[in-house]
């Protein structure tokens, strides 16, 4: 097996991931405890993790250096490289300006972790510190445009760094690099792995008894997997609730119900609460209050809708991986945003939680809902989040505004549909920036919103780049919502990677 030591980077689950792909054993373990760990658990690797800190940080994670001593492959990442370097005697230089998103990466010597990468190839960055000088016995194999300790070695000792991310989808070759850690360097053998849905469905069995469960099913493609995943294991059992908060996306909830009823034979109870949303959210502005009142009303009509029904115990929700690691983080990262359907639960919740798809990432549970049937309609369509149009409503929402969205948001669906665009990004959505601008309509003068587009291409949600659409479906996009909608002004483009952006503005 492999261990990861977390320096607290936003991607060691995506680490973990990749490496269970191969089909290897892996886990995950704290800085402080890595020395007595691997000592315990005898890995044939070990990866350093990325990390938000400087190595010259006070308090700054680190690691017995005795590590470096055990003989067994290590593959320091982002942070990891840069303490791998500071510990054996290299120099890191904090840089005044960070790089986040792409670079180039240029091979300069042969070496076994980067067999088959290509000359030139792209590689996703996100750091502040360089290694500017490598360590005794090191030498740098690997630059990009701008610095020199892309990637770095020592063959004898079987330590390497690279200070891009290969877990990552948006690095060309990142996936070939770990493999060649893992079978050139660890000498380990790699065996696909395929998700075992019958196992899933089975433990949910084991886990529900004869117990009533309660879904939350928000029309999305997560938590309609996961209620389909309960709806084999016990039937009728389950209870399919679906609040229409006004804040998805136009058609969610005949969708929703229209499944249930015809392809499992469940009627969900649908609770019609446009108003109780736009009420609880008058006047609040900021982003997590926004998420944390959405969760609260969520759970408080969950919990009223409950007491109407007798033996329930569990409450299913669609939870997968990248929410819970971008909401908890581990013990060293940075906590991003709370993803309403984990951060914001109450501590006095009485259900238990039941979340069958938590360990797996976005592209995995599409093939999960590929391999039990669910209707294309949910497969092709793109992920809303939980909060929906609230967080991408900057400032206040009113039923004005929300209307505007509703519009804007149906437009930019059209056209990404008719130009065949729609199923090769991950997100095309439009933001209420709250900014006013001008514009002339008709003869006279509108001081109206300003809509930006957010359109990205991504597959597990970690890194994310923008969809370098045809000008003239922009134009498209830009005329209809400026014709159409009278209130907004004009659109803008948002080209900003993520990192550092994220794929939301709020
Ligand atoms: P960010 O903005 O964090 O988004 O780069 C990554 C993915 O997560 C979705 N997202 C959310 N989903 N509750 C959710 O259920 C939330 O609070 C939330 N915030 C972001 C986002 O749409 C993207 O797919």
């Amino acid at each position: 097996m492999i261990v990861v030591v977390d320096f607290g980077s936003q991607t060691a689950h995506l680490i973990k991931r990749r490496i269970s792909d191969f089909g290897i054993g892996v886990a995950i373990i704290n800085p402080e405890e890595a020395l007595s760990e691997i000592q315990k658990q005898n890995p044939k690797g070990i990866i350093l993790s990325g990390g938000p800190a400087s190595v010259y940080e006070e308090n700054a994670p680190t690691i017995d250096k005795r590590v470096f001593e055990l003989g067994i492959p290590i593959l320091g990442i982002c942070y990891g490289q840069q303490l791998t370097a500071h510990l054996l005697g290299g120099t890191v230089k904090k840089d005044e300006m960070r790089e986040d998103g792409p670079a180039t990466l240029k091979l300069n010597l042969s070496s076994p972790l980067l067999v088959g990468v290509s000359q030139h190839s792209r590689i996703w960055m996100s750091h502040g510190d360089t290694v500017m000088k490598a360590p005794a016995g090191f030498s740098f194999v690997a630059e990009s445009e701008t610095i020199k300790a892309a990637a770095m070695e020592n063959i004898d000792k079987k330590i390497f760094g690279v200070q891009f991310h290969p877990e990552v989808e948006h690095t060309e070759h990142g996936t070939l690099i770990l493999k060649n850690f893992i079978e050139n360097i660890c000498n380990l053998s790699i065996v696909t792995r395929t998700i075992d849905v019958i196992k899933i469905v089975h433990v949910v069995k084991q886990t529900v008894g004869n117990s009533n469960v309660i879904a939350a099913v928000s029309g999305g493609l997560d938590s309609t997997v996961a209620a389909a995943l309960v709806a084999r294991a016990i039937g009728k059992q389950l209870i399919p609730i679906h609040v229409d908060s006004g804040l998805m996306r136009e058609g969610t909830t005949k969708q929703v119900k229209k499944f249930f009823q015809e392809e499992l034979g469940i009627t969900p109870i649908i609770l019609y609460k446009q108003q109780e949303f736009l009420k609880a959210l008058q006047g609040i502005i900021d982003p997590e209050q926004k998420r944390k009142t959405i969760g609260k009303l969520y759970i408080d009509l969950f919990d009223e809708e409950c007491k109407k029904h007798e033996n329930i115990k569990f409450l299913v929700q669609g939870t997968i991986y990248s929410d819970v690691i971008e909401s908890q983080g581990s013990k060293h990262s940075a906590n991003i945003k709370s993803h309403h359907n984990v951060g914001g639960l109450p501590k006095d919740m009485k259900l238990t939680l039941l979340e069958p798809i938590r360990e797996f990432y976005t592209d995995q549970v599409r093939s999960i809902a590929k391999e039990i049937k669910i209707p294309t309609e949910f497969i092709t369509q793109q992920p809303h989040p939980g909060p929906g149009y609230a967080i991408r409503i900057l400032g206040e929402i009113n039923e004005d505004r929300l209307k505007v969205m509703h519009q804007a948001d149906q437009i930019v669906i059209a056209e990404m549909k008719k130009s065949g665009w729609y199923e090769k990004v991950l997100h095309s959505f439009p933001i209420l920036t709250g900014l006013k601008s001008t514009s002339v309509k008709g003869d006279g003068r509108v001081y109206g919103e300003v809509v930006a587009l957010r359109i990205v291409t991504s597959k597990d949600r970690m890194t994310a780049d923008w969809a370098k659409l045809p000008y003239e479906v922009l134009q498209k996009i830009t005329s209809r919502i400026t014709n159409e909608i009278p209130q907004v002004s004009r659109v803008v483009y948002d080209i900003t990677t993520k990192p550092p952006a994220t794929m939301e503005w709020e």
